[in-house]
């Protein structure tokens, strides 16, 4: 008899970036209010979830403060989280403040008859991505010592390219490494990451590859320079893991885009 199909229901925010202080605005933003405001419309949409897995880009410009601030409203919602760094992360702070029962920076766990595994593709001190031979590593053996588990890996850089020139020089630079590992690993189903600030939906050597936007201000597709999107509204993403292995996945957006958001920007 073939076994019940069971459903994870997972939830992705990525690219908080909070400031120092609650009161602060960048671009002519609050991004803790817009997080909160995501939060709360993937909570009224889901009313729950197994995971909620944060894929980088939780500060700004990391203090202890920020990270408390967002240790506090994850706990509060009771759902386990794992948290990962992006380029703009402080990786030490991370670890110590995200270190409880429930809110954590483990880089694998698994659930049912899935394995998640979550890389960090910082290099110290610069935007780009790029990942060690220690997270390689870390991949692979993961992926060897559970070949019976479906794979979904989380990271905060992008493995393919985007279209946007600006974006694809911070492309995670040895990804053909990363595509390689994948490569002798049918399991792995899905790669989902931060750091576009805009939807990715693309199918890649039999692997489901996801960009998410940001729960602040999201960038405009097929840029050149950095470049700010008006018309695009913050917003989570939803992963659904079946015991058989597919997926469905989908955004969700507020029903507005930013008011104040300072599209003239030049960087951020
Ligand atoms: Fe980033």
């Amino acid at each position: 008899m073939n076994e019940p199909v069971t459903d994870l229901s997972i939830l992705q925010i990525t690219d908080l970036h909070f400031l120092p202080c609650l009161n602060e605005t960048f671009l002519g933003i609050n991004t803790e209010h817009s997080f909160l405001a995501v939060l709360e419309l993937a909570l009224v949409e889901n009313r729950t979830f197994d995971l909620i897995i944060v894929t980088g880009d939780l500060a700004q410009d990391p203090t202890q403060e920020s990270y408390f601030r967002i240790l506090q409203y994850l706990e509060a919602i009771q759902i386990p989280c794992i948290c990962l760094p992006g380029n703009h992360d402080d990786i030490q702070l991370m670890q110590q403040i995200f270190d409880t029962p429930l809110v954590s920076c483990r880089n694998q766990v698994l659930l049912g008859n899935w394995q998640l595994i979550f890389l960090n593709s910082q290099i110290q001190g610069a935007p780009g991505g790029r990942l060690s031979n220690q997270e390689l590593c870390f991949l692979d053996d993961s992926l060897s010592s559970q070949p019976d588990h479906h794979a979904l890996i989380a990271v905060h850089h992008h493995c393919l390219e985007t279209k946007s020139a600006w974006l694809d020089t911070m492309i995670i630079e040895n990804s053909l490494e990363l595509w390689a590992i994948i490569d002798k690993f049918p399991k792995v189903k899905i790669i989902t990451n931060g750091h576009i600030h805009q939807l990715m939906d693309i199918e890649h050597q039999g692997v489901r590859v996801l960009g998410t936007p940001s729960t602040c201000f999201q960038f405009k597709p097929s840029s050149t320079n950095f470049s700010l999107d008006a018309f695009a509204a913050p917003g989570y993403r939803k992963i659904k893991l079946s015991s058989n292995g597919s997926i469905e996945t989908f955004i969700s957006r507020m029903p507005e885009p930013l008011k104040g958001l300072q599209v003239d920007s030049l960087g951020y």
